[in-house]
This record gives structure tokens, sequence and C-alpha cells, in this order.
């Protein structure tokens, strides 16, 4: 079971400016009531679909036996998708696929295919990738809730063109669809050349997607252990139900930072994994933060760093700059390495500090370290404590993030399912490539 640790967000750890006092805490309480009343109608009208889908028994249907098959015909798999419709994704890839998947032989890959995720657009990455794989070996999955996100279509469009000349008729076998059961430009493709396709529940929008096929079918194909991530997400769902704060990891992450937000003016959430898997959980993190909250003049700005890297660049302003920052330690209580592969040994006098200590404990003396300088600063933080990085963890903490990310919209009173902002800059890039 994933660690939460609050005890650096009290005033008896940082302090009364940073911290939370005991006022501060009857304040929050007074308004969790309604918060959990919101979240639980949001349920009922299913907007908070996120939370339902992982008990649901058909979460898995058809993608083990999908993912086989992919797997078992193509040596490459490439999604095309952005936004939600990727983060997701590639953060379980860099924390459950064993370091450097694409520089693995087939045989180190256990037969599963190498993992692409193209979102960005960049012509010279997505020609270099076009030229890297065999287009004959390769599936490509196409993911897009909305069916019509530019970019999306627009990477579609060459892979297809491509796919086209290179395989000829073949080119419906190279594909499958992950987008809206009925609305989008993608579904009626689907039904027209009756391709391969799997539905994205109609409420659930990209950012609270990974738990479904959109996160599930990729993770499968290079093998990730999909029951494993549902069953953590289903452990966290349960243990994030309950009404009261005290009882709730979830309900106290959105409570306490949309407190100081509000109240003690820390406008600025920064995440700090110490693993390099976990470094993406702080990317799918700012996603799922600023598209849900930044809303209406609200809204909490969202930072990715990286333990221990960015002590020397990030940390000195952390320390001594403005006092306006909560911080999320996300760290790893035991490496999934033998820990006498790192050990440090034969250090002279001036580093005898570390002989015979590996880099994980190490880096684990790092995090806390930096824990404590911050809070002895009087800057609030928080905990969360990785057992060891594995599915069954890595869906608990997609769950406990969704949830405090949907308990903070309904303390910002805002709708954090939509993306109105998202929405315009898409119209306009229509519109600026129809005229020109
Ligand atoms: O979280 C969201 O809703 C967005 O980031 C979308 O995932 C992103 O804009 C891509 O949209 P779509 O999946 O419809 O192509």
């Amino acid at each position: 079971m994933l660690k939460i640790d609050f005890k650096n967000m009290f005033s008896a750890a940082v302090g009364d400016e940073g911290g939370l006092t005991t006022t501060d805490i009857a304040a929050i309480d007074k308004s969790t009531a309604a918060a959990h009343e919101k979240l639980q109608e949001w349920r009922r009208t299913q907007d908070a679909i996120f939370y339902d889908i992982v008990s649901d028994t058909r979460i898995l249907e058809g993608i083990p036996e999908a993912a086989k098959e992919i797997s078992s015909r193509f040596d490459e798999f490439v999604v095309l998708g952005i936004g939600g419709s990727a983060l997701g994704l590639r953060c379980a890839s860099a924390a459950l696929l064993p370091p450097y998947w694409n520089l693995r032989s087939k045989e180190q890959r256990g037969g599963k295919p190498r993992l692409f995720v193209c979102d960005n657009i960049d012509p010279e990455t997505f020609a270099g990738l076009l030229d890297l794989v065999d287009i004959k070996r390769t599936c490509f999955a196409v993911i897009s809730k909305s069916g019509t996100t530019t970019e999306t279509a627009s990477q579609f469009l060459v892979v297809l063109e491509r796919l086209k000349r290179t395989v000829g008729e073949k080119w419906r076998e190279h594909l499958v669809i992950i987008t809206d059961p009925e609305r989008g430009e993608l579904r009626p493709m689907v039904r027209a050349e009756k391709l391969r396709s799997f539905a994205i529940p109609p409420k659930l929008g990209g950012r609270f997607s990974v738990l479904s096929a959109v996160g599930l079918l990729p993770a499968a194909c290079a093998g990730m252990d999909i029951e494993g991530l549902v069953a953590g997400a289903r452990s966290m769902a349960s243990r994030c139900a309950a009404a009261s704060l005290e009882t709730n990891p979830a309900y106290q992450i959105g409570a306490y930072h949309h407190y100081l937000d509000t109240r003690k003016r820390k406008a600025i959430s920064v995440m700090i994994p110490y693993s390099d898997a976990l470094m993406l959980a702080s990317d799918w993190y700012s996603q799922l933060w600023a598209e849900s909250l930044g809303k209406q003049g609200h809204g909490q700005t969202p930072v990715k760093a990286l333990g221990s890297t960015d002590q020397h660049s990030q940390v000195q302003l952390y320390m001594e700059g403005p006092k306006d920052k909560i911080f999320t330690f996300v760290g790893v209580e035991s490496f999934r390495i033998d820990d006498k592969a790192t050990r440090v040994s034969g250090a002279d006098k001036a580093f005898s500090y570390i002989e015979g200590k590996d880099l994980g404990t190490i880096l684990r003396a790092e995090q806390h370290a930096t824990t404590e300088a911050l809070a002895r600063a009087g800057r609030p933080s928080l905990t969360v404590t990785f057992p060891t990085i594995d599915a069954h963890h890595l869906g608990e903490f997609f769950m406990l993030y969704e949830t405090a990310t949907a308990y903070a919209g309904a303390l910002y009173g805002i709708n954090p399912f939509d993306q109105p902002g998202v929405e315009m800059g898409k119209k306009l890039t229509k519109e600026i490539l129809t005229k020109g």
C-alpha cells in the first residue's frame, strides 16, 4: 500500500506561516462535507466516472486477447495521441518497463514490441520515427477521445498513407483505434473499414483515462501488468471512499493544496519523484492538476522536478525563494535491483560517509535531507512512498491523484472535467489552417 505522510503540512513541523494550524484544519473541515457530496453527485452523473470504471468487471474486456495478438504479430507499437491520451501511458511505461526498453533486443523484451508514444507533431521527430520503424512490422494505435484533435489526426493521416503505400490492402490490420463509442471522426471510419477498436467511456476525459483502454491496451501490448494496475486503483478507490478528511488521503491532498493556495498564497505545487522510473509521474500529475483546476481565475501551477537532479538546479529557489510553493516528494522504499550492484566501496576518507552504502540508500538520504531542510525553512510538503515500484502501487497512485484532483475541483467550485481553454486553442488552430 502507498504510504502517504502529511506531517510536514502542519504548523508543528513547518511553523504557522506555511503550515496548517488547528484553526486552519477547523476551517477546512467545514467545507469537506459539501465537497464530498459534490463528488458523489459527479459520480451519479458519470462526470467522475474515472472513480467507478475500475470496479466495473468489464474494464479489461477484450484487452488481454487483443494485446496478445498484437504483440505476437508486431515488433513495434506506436501510439498516436496527445495530452491525456499519451501522458498516463508514458508514465506507466517509464515506471513499469525495464530501463532502456526500446534499446533492448527482442529476446530481452520477452518478444514484446518496442513502444513509442508520439504526442507532439514536431516534424523532425515524427519523420525520424517513421524512418526508424519497419512499417511492415508496426502496429499503430490511434488514441483520441474526441476523435477530432488536429495533432493526432495529422499524424494518423501521414501514417495511413505510408501504410497503404507499404502494405497495401493489409493496412487495416496495422491499426487499432481507441476513441469515443459514438462521437468524433474516428468512429465512422472504424465502422466503415471494420477496424479493430476500443471505446473510451463517453464521459471519461483524457487526463482521467489512463485506467481505460487508452492506457491499458498499449500497456498490455508491451507486457505491463494491467491487472495489477487495476487492482491497485481499486484498492485506492476504496481507501478514498470515506467522507471524512482524516481517513481519506485523496481528500487530504485536495483540501490541503486548495487551502494553502487560496488562504496562504501557495500558488505553486511542485512534485519531486526521487526515482527516474517515476519521473513522468510528475508530468502526468502536472497535466491533471493544471488542466482540471486552472479555470475561472483559480488553480495552482504544477511544477515538475526530479530528485536528486534538481537539488542541483531548483532547490536553492525552493529553499530561499518566494514562499509560494507546496512540495510533494515521491519516494521509493525498495528499488528493484540487488543493492549490492550499486554499493560504494573503496571510498577514501573524504567519502567515508558513503562507504558500503548503495545508490538507493544515498538517494533516499538525499530525499529525506531535502524534505527536512524545506520543513526547517518553513516550506510545507507531503511525501508519497512507493514500497516498491510496481503496477499495483502505480494504479494506487493514479487513483489517489485523480480523486484528489476531482475533490480539489469541488472545493474551488469549478468543473474539473472540462477544458474550455484547450478547446479554444483547438478551434483556432482549425481556423488558421483552414484559411492558409
Ligand atoms: O485531458 C484532456 O482532456 C486533454 O488533454 C485531451 O486528452 C487532449 O486534448 C487530447 O484530446 P483527444 O483525446 O480528444 O484527442
